[in-house]
């Protein structure tokens, strides 16, 4: 098959070559974006007196045909025509002849393949925000209906206090809150119009770039021809979006892992949602949640790949950049099932509400609350901080926990210990204590979902 460059050429592509360069195995996913570019671009022509009206339609009713074609699997794409812009551009020009001809003035795939991926990512970047509104509001059913169940918080994976399980899983939210920030700020760059850039230069003709950017919807027109055609930063924030959601995921996915084990016993998984072993008859494993930490490397893959294709790259086109397009189909559809499996997941997962509670109470969780205790009573910090790990050594030798010491007991380490102690001793004495602002006492976290509801709303 003829190529549109032949002119210049003596010699057919070698079929090494056209396997080698094709990217119509993967670009084909932008045909719907390419024919949307396509229409705005011939209206436009049309409108500045480049093409006749009656070219218009033809090109119009061709492309039209082309949209069908493709929704009902009846189009062919060819390799020795590269990409979906030539496939598309070809199949329109067998169509409409001298019409379908004239679309590509004042055009040239390096402006187009820029134009169809902003459209795509726009789409795509609407939907990963719903995706993760539908998720955050799962986090918050889930957190209302444990507004009582209290369970150990830790830092380096040590006992460290109690908290409301509530507040817990609304810190997941809140990282999905600014997953959600992060893409819109990638939307507003990605909605700039780089069409009309043509090749790298501009062109002679009268075009009206202002007139395309408007029909595509986006909102501005970038002022550069040669930055228009060159960027790609837009696709590296949709890779480092996705990063940082799948990071935010893995986290989730490990408390849920190591939730499940014999050892915590936290929570119960699902069966529709856990996989068995070939050989072990016992064995219910938390894949699902496994694989969303697994999958993470790649997605951080895709972006470093990205990355490096376009370190160094001197202005402007270079075919490198065609290498952008697997790294983010690839972010785009593993974050999307991830979100997916989760938002699903979750509402299904039964938290033992007993083992957790049990679970608070031991370990000294309550020995910072002993110390402020002190504070209260006129104590520096420093001197309480030393009196409380005191009584904690105490406790270890005696083999017994802080609430189980006598009043005689506690008066050796301070005279000012009394009889009230005893209410902040154990786990829900010690959460309905808490006073600050966004700490873990029921009041607060009630403040907090409120905060997160006025977020969601955004
Ligand atoms: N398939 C190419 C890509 O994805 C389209 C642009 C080709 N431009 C060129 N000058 N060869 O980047």
């Amino acid at each position: 098959m003829k190529k549109p460059w032949s002119g210049r050429f003596k010699e057919k592509t070698a079929k090494t070559l056209e396997e080698f360069s094709q990217s119509i195995s993967f670009d084909q996913r932008l045909w719907r974006e390419d024919i949307e570019g396509s229409r705005a671009h011939a209206k436009m022509l049309k409108e500045v007196g480049l093409i006749s009206n009656e070219d218009l339609k033809k090109i119009l009713k061709g492309l039209d045909e082309i949209e069908r074609e493709i929704e009902e699997g009846k189009f062919v794409f060819k390799e020795e025509l590269e990409d979906i812009h030539m496939n598309i551009e070809k199949a329109l020009i067998e169509k409409t002849g001298s019409a379908g001809a004239r679309l590509h003035t004042a055009r040239s795939r390096n402006d187009q393949v820029a134009t169809d991926l902003r459209l795509f990512l726009r789409k795509r970047i609407e939907e990963l925000n719903n995706m993760l509104c539908n998720l955050e509001k799962v986090l918050l059913e889930i957190a209302k209906k444990h507004m009582d169940t209290i369970m150990p918080g830790y830092t380096h994976l040590q006992k460290a206090q109690p908290v409301l399980l509530a507040h817990h899983l609304l810190a997941y939210a809140w990282m999905f809150e600014r997953d959600r920030e992060r893409l819109k700020e990638t939307f507003r760059r990605t909605n700039q119009s780089p069409l009309g850039a043509c090749a790298i230069a501009g062109t002679t003709l009268p075009i009206d770039r202002e007139f395309t950017a408007k029909e595509l919807g986006f909102s501005s027109v970038i002022p550069n021809s040669m930055d228009a055609v060159s960027d790609r930063d837009f696709v590296c924030d949709v890779l480092y979006c996705g990063a940082m959601i799948m990071m935010h995921l893995s986290r989730l996915a490990e408390e849920i892992i190591l939730w499940s084990t014999d050892e915590f016993k936290f929570i119960e998984l699902p069966d529709r949602y856990s996989t068995g072993s070939s050989m072990m008859p016992q064995k219910k494993n938390p894949d699902p949640a496994e694989l969303i930490r697994g999958k993470t490397g790649r997605v951080y893959g895709n972006l470093v790949c990205l990355l490096t294709t376009l370190k160094a790259l001197p202005l402007t086109y270079n075919r490198d950049m065609q290498e952008d397009k697997e790294c983010v189909f690839d972010t785009i559809d593993t974050v999307s099932i991830s979100l997916k499996l989760i938002t699903e997941m979750l509402p299904e997962i039964k938290f033992n509400r007993e083992k957790m509670k049990e679970s608070a109470e031991k370990g000294f969780t309550t020995a910072t609350d002993l110390a402020e205790y002190l504070v209260k009573k006129g104590i520096p910090f420093r001197e309480a901080h030393e009196i409380t790990g005191k009584i904690v050594l105490y406790c270890i030798e005696k083999g017994k926990n802080l609430n189980e010491l006598s009043l005689k007991e506690f008066k050796k380490f301070s005279n000012l210990i009394e009889n009230d102690i005893y209410k902040i001793l154990n786990a829900k004495g010690s959460l309905e204590e808490k006073k600050s602002f966004g700490s873990t006492s029921k009041e607060m976290v009630k403040k907090q979902i409120n905060l997160l509801k006025k977020a969601l709303k955004k």
